[in-house]
């Protein structure tokens, strides 16, 4: 099976619930790239938006883990496997979506907003990042759709909206393969 093939089954057939939400793990990304498109995004960021949870669909296939030591986070584990297929201006924000994630949060506004499962996965993740990390991740060059990806991701969470398939996006995958 091609990898476009494989992420496709992987959508349709994985139906693992997004930890503390009503929507599945498929159905949150699909939404995340949802959104993007209605923002206008470039296709790199919607490619970067519907592939940003990925690493979860890893973690519970044993078929994709590269069996050894996978001690890794999702976001890291979606972004090693993900990077063998993918331009890096897809990839790299969804290494760095979590990491944008604990930068936002040091936004009181930003933080009240998170769901109670995010708050809980934010003090797993590292916490709110400090003052120097903040900076050193505003320089780099992936940082601006890191935080768009993080943003749309935060409100990709709605059971009340007409989903697209998978299907529909078969095309914008296969244009972002390297
Ligand atoms: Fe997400």
């Amino acid at each position: 099976m091609n990898i476009i093939d494989k992420i496709i089954f992987n959508f349709i057939n994985n139906k693992s619930l997004y930890i503390g939400e009503k929507v599945t793990i498929s159905q949150h990304m699909i939404q995340t790239a949802m959104i993007a498109e209605n923002a206008k995004s470039s296709n790199n960021l919607i490619c970067s938006c519907l592939l940003h949870d990925y690493g979860h669909f890893i973690l519970e296939d044993p078929d994709e883990l590269v069996r050894k030591k996978i001690n890794g986070k999702h976001e890291d584990i979606g972004y090693e496997y993900l990077k063998k297929f993918f331009k890096k201006e897809v990839v790299e924000p969804i290494k760095y979506h979590v990491l944008a994630k604990r930068y936002l949060s040091r936004e009181k506004k930003y933080f009240n907003l998170l769901s109670d499962a995010s708050k809980i996965s934010l003090n797993l993740q590292g916490g709110t990042l400090n003052k120097k990390k903040s900076k050193e991740f505003e320089k780099k060059d992936f940082f601006k759709n890191s935080i768009k990806l993080r943003k749309f991701d935060e409100v990709a969470k709605r059971t009340d909206i007409k989903m697209k398939s998978i299907i529909e996006y078969k095309n914008l995958l296969s244009s972002h393969l390297l």
